[in-house]
């Protein structure tokens, strides 16, 4: 039988360069499913803390992970059937998702669980390797950045919409650190796929950026 192609649109890049909102719409104006795979880790990092398992136990986070019950729902994420959608955000399990992202066996483990989400007609996935490492044969890769006191400015809009309060240079600080483990990690750093198109968010709004993915999709489909 002849598998068929099933086209993704990686989209990857740091903390709050606006990758998770543009991918989402991207993904609705194809038609397209979507992977959120920062939220994967962040259920992973919730689920340590409600089951007291210590986030540097790496065999006990992956036996977690083999038991975690999640769901998504549109822009909604479950886990046990509650919705940790703005749980999941908070600086707390932002922070710790990137410490445990360093583990192998983890990263192993949500890898098995990333590919599952692609599915026909395509998919539209968002995070730090999804063009390097869980699908280097994407169709289209794009790699976002923005500068960083904007992306703490959007980080800190964010939150306070969701009802947290945070002050700017604690999230600049955050931020600065998550940065540096995100890229300096041995397994599947941050870092800009090759052939993927690098676009620099900071002058631009989330519409333009949308745009410029899909005339870059239509582009090389036609
Ligand atoms: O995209 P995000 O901010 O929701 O991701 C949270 C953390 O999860 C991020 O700091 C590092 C980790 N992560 C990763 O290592 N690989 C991915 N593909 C996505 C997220």
């Amino acid at each position: 039988m002849i598998k068929k192609y099933i086209p993704v649109i990686t989209i990857d890049g740091p903390t709050a360069s606006g990758k998770g909102t543009v991918a989402q719409l991207v993904a609705s104006k194809l038609g397209f499913h979507y992977l959120d795979s920062g939220a994967l880790y962040r259920l992973v990092t919730l689920s340590a803390i409600n089951n007291n398992v210590q986030l540097d136990n790496e065999l006990e986070l992956v036996i977690l992970i083999k038991k975690l019950n999640y769901n998504f729902l549109g822009k909604e994420v479950y886990l046990n059937g509650v919705n940790v959608t703005t749980l999941i955000r908070n600086e707390k399990v932002s922070n710790n998702a990137s410490k445990i992202a360093k583990f192998k066996n983890i990263r192993k483990e949500l890898f098995k669980i990333q590919v599952k989400f692609r599915k026909f007609p395509g998919l539209v996935a968002d995070g730090r390797d999804m063009g390097t490492t869980v699908f280097p044969d994407a169709f289209l890769k794009i790699f976002l950045t923005a500068d960083i006191k904007q992306r703490t400015k959007r980080r800190y809009k964010q939150l306070m919409q969701k009802g947290f309060s945070v002050s700017m240079s604690d999230l600049l600080i955050n931020l600065i650190k998550r940065d540096i483990r995100d890229k300096t990690r041995n397994l599947s750093p941050l870092k800009c796929p090759e052939q993927a198109h690098l676009l620099n968010t900071s002058k631009m709004n989330i519409n333009q950026v949308v745009n410029q993915i899909l005339d870059w999709y239509k582009y090389k489909k036609n």
